[in-house]
């Protein structure tokens, strides 16, 4: 794991990562460009959802990433469905002074590890504006499929309507590239 720690968010995490997540570098391809403490706070703390399973990153204590997990039902599952909660929707974001070390790669494939192996979904998806190449960087480097090209299909603060990627993977890939 390249001596990183990763644990579920605690209030202590807040102020440290606002440290560097608000950073032009950082937000230049976020959906959610700038945000607060309290945005902060909300989003790594709560209301407990049964269905989020972000984590924090640590090395050597420095806060440096969060990833991001949300179990999700597939197309055409419904409360009634025998197989809810079947895709896991993935994100990252890493602390700028780390990045190029293999950090976000490590932290996509923490995250397949816990959609794979501990929640036993059916599919991953991430998305991320075509022009972010370190984020889709990370979803190949982890084995990720790019599985859809959206021309114009994404809605950038700065930029307007910009083309957009989607990658996914499947269990059985995994469990097959794992082996
Ligand atoms: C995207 C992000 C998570 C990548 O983290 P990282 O720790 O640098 O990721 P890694 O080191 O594992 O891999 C990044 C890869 O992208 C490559 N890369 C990054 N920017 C690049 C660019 N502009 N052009 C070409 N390659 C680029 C790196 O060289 C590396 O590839 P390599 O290992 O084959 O050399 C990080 O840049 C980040 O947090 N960005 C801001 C937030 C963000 O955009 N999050 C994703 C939202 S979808």
């Amino acid at each position: 794991m390249g001596g990183l720690v990763l644990r579920p968010p605690t209030a202590a995490d807040v102020d440290p990562i606002l440290a560097w997540r608000n950073r032009p570098e950082v937000t230049r391809w976020l959906l959610r460009t700038n945000v607060d403490a309290d945005d902060l706070r909300a989003r790594l703390l709560g209301p407990l959802d049964p269905d989020d399973h972000s984590f924090v990153a640590l090395l050597g204590g420095e806060r440096v990433a969060m990833g991001y997990l949300e179990v999700k039902d597939g197309m055409g599952q419904d409360r009634g469905s025998g197989h809810r909660k079947a895709e896991a929707l993935l994100g990252w974001n890493v602390s700028p002074e780390h990045w190029g070390r293999g950090y976000g790669a490590t932290i996509a494939a923490e995250l397949l590890v816990i959609a794979f192996r501990e929640l036993r979904v059916h599919r991953v998806t991430a998305g991320c504006f075509a022009d972010n190449v370190g984020s889709w960087r990370v979803m190949e480097k982890v084995g990720m499929r790019r599985e859809q090209h959206g021309v114009e299909d994404s809605w950038h603060a700065e930029l307007g309507w910009v083309d957009g990627y989607t990658y996914a993977m499947l269990r059985s890939e995994w469990l097959d590239q794992s082996c």
